[in-house]
């Protein structure tokens, strides 16, 4: 028997960190980059993972329990009652570059969630599969707002607010994104620890920042769904200037947003948890590839054009 599974990566289009506040945020599917796991039997006795990507061959018990993915296998058969677990082999690849802000780890929790409840003969809703991948992402980032695991699942645009009924947009007009990455890896855990520090020692002026990032993925949303998309430059511009305040962003990220718009690109912010990581540039067909080249000479290791609809 053999069974196989994708999940797609993410960007957040506005309200990163303010979200882990209960603001709403906007987030994207970005099915470009994509983490694939395959079941299949296995001759040995064990469960058998081969990651190449982390270069990982091992079997699950030689696993630290908090390992990311022992702690997916070990909640899952948990939650659905497997005992003793069966043998079998894992393969787990991933073209989503990691600690980068577009959602690798929530994508390998979605997809191992999903192959290997299947290969059991336990097909999960999708309903299922977000609450179990949340569960891992609080395991590893501590305070999550669940944006990354409910956006990855659905694989639909999301219109997220932390304990609320899942909600998706649609786009009045489609409008290209660019992504592009600073190469530098940046665990979100962290930047999301030091937010939280700084809201701890004044927590009336950050909500105040928080609420205003709120604001703006509102006027946002509406602004997507009316379709005038050249507006929402100008909000992706006021959003990163809100995170700069928050310190999450950095001078490499600073850089290609600079360099994004110098090259004609209507707004860009950084997206996901920041410090590192990529960023997001609002661009039209005409300026697509112009943006992406000086992306590129700024420094970006990778850019990548989507389409939003
Ligand atoms: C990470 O992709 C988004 C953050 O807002 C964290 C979260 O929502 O859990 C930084």
């Amino acid at each position: 028997m053999f069974y196989k599974a994708s999940a797609p990566g993410k960007v957040i289009l506005f309200g990163e960190h303010a979200v882990v506040y209960g603001q709403p945020a906007l987030a994207v599917p970005v099915m470009q980059v994509h983490a694939d796991v395959q079941v299949s039997d296995s001759p040995r006795p064990g469960i058998w993972i081969e990651a190449p990507d982390i270069d990982l061959h091992a079997e699950l018990n030689t696993l630290s329990s908090d390992h990311p993915l022992a702690a997916v296998i070990h909640n899952l058969f948990f939650a659905l009652s497997i005992d003793p677990f069966p043998s079998l082999h894992l393969n787990i690849d991933s073209t989503i570059p990691v600690a980068s802000g577009l959602g690798s780890g929530a994508a390998v929790s979605v997809a191992l969630i999903r192959a290997l409840s299947t290969y059991i003969g336990h097909p999960l809703s999708d309903e299922r599969v977000n609450d179990l991948a949340f569960e891992i992402e609080k395991l590893h980032h501590g305070t999550p707002s669940g944006i990354d695991n409910t956006v990855i699942t659905y694989a639909r645009p999301v219109y997220f607010v932390k304990g609320r009924p899942l909600e998706t947009f649609k786009a009045g007009e489609p409008f290209f994104i660019i992504i592009g990455d600073t190469g530098v890896a940046a665990p979100t855990k962290e930047a999301v620890g030091d937010v939280r520090k700084l809201w701890m020692e004044d927590k009336g002026k950050w909500e105040k920042v928080f609420s205003k990032i709120g604001e703006i993925a509102n006027q946002a949303r509406s602004t997507i769904e009316k379709g005038k998309t050249k507006e929402l430059g100008e909000l992706m511009d006021q959003n990163h200037a809100l995170l700069q305040e928050m310190a999450v962003s950095s001078p490499e990220l600073d850089k290609l947003i600079q360099a994004a718009r110098n090259a004609g690109a209507l707004g860009a912010k950084l997206s996901g948890g920041g410090r590192g990581g990529n960023m997001i540039a609002l661009v039209t067909a005409e300026t697509k590839k112009t943006v992406a080249k000086s992306l590129t000479e700024a420094g970006a290791t990778h850019v990548i054009i989507t389409k939003v609809e």
